[in-house]
This record gives structure tokens, sequence and C-alpha cells, in this order.
């Protein structure tokens, strides 16, 4: 399972090929994106969602739309506005944006250009998973003395969340691997379920032990003393160190705090936005009331009633024990700060 891949350019055909996420993990079905349409719809639909596996699309949806500006005999005005809408289809996760924006330069040199750019952030994004898991593994045996290692986590961020492997389930898949994993503590992740059905799809076919609970029950199993650690992804970081991730994170950060247990947060550092200051400056998602006032697809409230649903939350970074990517770990409140998230890979980064 750790090599699914759930986004793929289709050189054949000149499609973006999806596995549907939002039919897992009672059917497995490709979602094919053939033009700009499709492949913002899948991405409001969250038939490809986490903030890599967004990257990656993103790039790639450059690549789509050039396809059909030649099709359709699009102006480079309409070309660059379908461009923009991609890029704006989703607003919280920083990596749609970045990964736009990083093969855009290349769209004067053709779409061949275009796709070997995609292919490079596809490629540097799973060796930077693997690297910011074992960075993570190293800081969390580092900080907890129990053995072995109870985990608690929060939505879904595994290789169907990012282009391979994982970020903070690559850390859990590390630990596992090194045989110091217990349990893991999935969080169901309402209202849509990442991690009842993602997550828990991915530990099961892996066989890393698990159980599902309630987004409300991971309080009381961290003051219990249940969970020795939480470790979460990341939709975007701060220059000062706060997180926005899927709601109910900032929930798990507090949990942790109260029960003295690190809370350890996991991204690439095409996550980390340096022109953002702080977390209130990030955009957080509004989604549909009928994501929270149903359940399956059946009405659970009263028809009139109206729902709340922001998408994600932000966690100060005086919440987070320590945040990992490839290049470092830091810790927020600590000496190293956050620039070295995005530095230059240098192993005296890793700071603990
Ligand atoms: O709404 P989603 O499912 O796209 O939210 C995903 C998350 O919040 C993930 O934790 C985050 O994108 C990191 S994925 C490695």
């Amino acid at each position: 399972m750790a090599d699914i891949r759930a986004v793929q350019w289709n050189s054949a055909n000149a499609t973006i090929d999806l596995i549907d996420q939002t039919l897992l993990p009672t059917q497995t079905v490709d979602f094919i994106c053939t033009d700009v349409d499709s492949l913002i719809d899948a991405i409001q639909r969250l038939v490809v969602r986490g903030a890599p596996a967004l990257g990656a699309v993103g790039a790639l949806g450059v690549a789509l739309a050039m396809v059909e500006a030649d099709r359709e005999g699009w102006s480079e005005q309409v070309l660059q506005e379908r461009v923009d809408a991609i890029r704006n289809a989703r607003p919280t996760a920083v990596n749609l944006a970045w990964g736009v924006d990083r093969v855009r330069p290349s769209m004067v040199d053709g779409i061949d250009a275009v796709l070997a750019e995609s292919a490079a952030i596809i490629a540097e994004d799973e060796a930077a998973n693997h690297q910011l898991s074992s960075l993570g593994a190293d800081w969390i045996m580092q900080a907890v003395e129990r053995r072995p290692l109870r985990v608690l986590t929060h939505c879904n961020t595994g290789s169907l969340a990012t282009t391979g492997w994982g970020t903070a389930l690559g850390i859990i898949r590390e630990l596992h691997a090194r045989g110091v994993l217990e349990l893991v503590y999935a969080d169901e992740t309402r209202p849509l379920l990442q991690g009842a059905r993602l997550t828990a799809w991915e530990l099961q076919h892996d066989g890393i032990p698990y159980v599902v609970q309630a987004d409300g029950a991971a309080a009381s199993t961290m003051l219990r003393g249940l969970v020795d650690v939480a470790v979460i992804g990341a939709d975007r970081i701060a220059r000062n160190g706060d997180t926005a991730n899927k709601i109910g994170s900032l929930g798990v950060a507090l949990g942790c705090a109260a029960a003295g247990i690190p809370f350890v947060v996991a991204a690439p550092s095409s996550t980390v936005d340096m022109s953002t200051v702080t977390g209130d400056d990030i955009h957080i998602e509004l989604r549909p009331d009928d994501e929270v006032t149903t359940f399956a697809g059946i009405l659970v409230s009263p028809p009139e009633a109206r729902g709340f649903n922001p998408a994600f939350d932000v966690t100060p970074a005086r919440y987070i024990s320590a945040i990992a990517t490839e290049r470092a770990v830091v810790e927020p409140d600590g000496v190293s700060p956050v620039s070295a998230l995005v530095a230059p890979a240098d192993p005296s980064d890793v700071v603990k």
C-alpha cells in the first residue's frame, strides 16, 4: 500500500488518472480527468486530496490545460485563466498553488517541459516523504521513552494524500518498520471520514495495528495515558510555525498539551509558506453545510438545520512540539527557526 499511486499522468490518453478517494474503501475506482473542469471537480469533491497530492495535480493540471487548449483552440489568455482556476480550486493547502507556480515558467517550452517538471515534483515529494519520516521517527524515539509506542493521528496523510509513502503516516510506517510501534489510534476525521476510510485502509493493507476512534474520543484517550505521541500532517505552515491542518487537529494539539505528550507535525518543505506570516493569514476553506448535516448521504439533522463546516483549523506554534520536513526537525518554540525547514539539506539542521 505504501507504493500506491493516487495521482498519475496517463501519457497514452493525455489524462490525469486519480484513485477516487470518495469511494474508498468499499470501491477502488479510477477517476479520469480529461479536461480542466473535471480536474477542478475532482479537487473540490476530494476525489484527490491531501496537500502534497494537490501539489502534484496542480502541476499536472497545467499540462492538462495545455492539452485542452490545443484541442479547443484557446487563446493564451483563456489558457492562463484556466490555469488560475486550477490554482484556486481549494484555498488552504499551499501545495496546490505551489505546484502550479513551479511548472508555470515551463509553459513557454511546451507540454513536455511541463510534464518533466511535474515528474520532478512527484519524485522529489516521494523522496522528501521518506526523508522526513526518518527524521521525524528519530525525533520521536529520542523524545519519548516508552516502548512500544502508541501513536495517535488525525485525517489521512499516507500514500493517498501524497505522491507515495506519506508524511505523518510515513513516520508511522517508519516506526513500524523499526519495530517500535504498538498501536495507531486513527481519528475518524469528521465529516468526510478520511481517517476511518482512508488511513484505516492504508494501515490495514500494511498490517500495522490500529483502531479507529471517534474524533471526540481523542482527548479522553490521551488523558487516560493511552497515547505516547500524536503525529499529524499539514496543509500550510506559516513562517512562525502556526500550522493549518484538517479540522480537529487543534483539539488533538490541546489534548496533547493537557496530557503532557508531544504533538508532531510532518510535511514536505513545499507545505511551508514563508510568505504567510502567521496562522491568522491562512484562508480556511468553508465547505458545504450538508457535509455535516448528513451522514453517508442521509439527512441526520432537521431539514432546516444550517451547518458550519470549516475544513481546517490552525494550531498555534506554541502547541507544536516539533515540525519535521525533509530538511530538518524544528521545535517551533526552541532555538531553531522555521526557516530551517526549507533551508538546503544539511544534517546539522536537525535540532533536538
Ligand atoms: O480536506 P483534505 O482531506 O484534503 O485534508 C487533508 C489534510 O488535512 C491532511 O492532513 C494534509 O493535507 C496533509 S496530507 C499529507
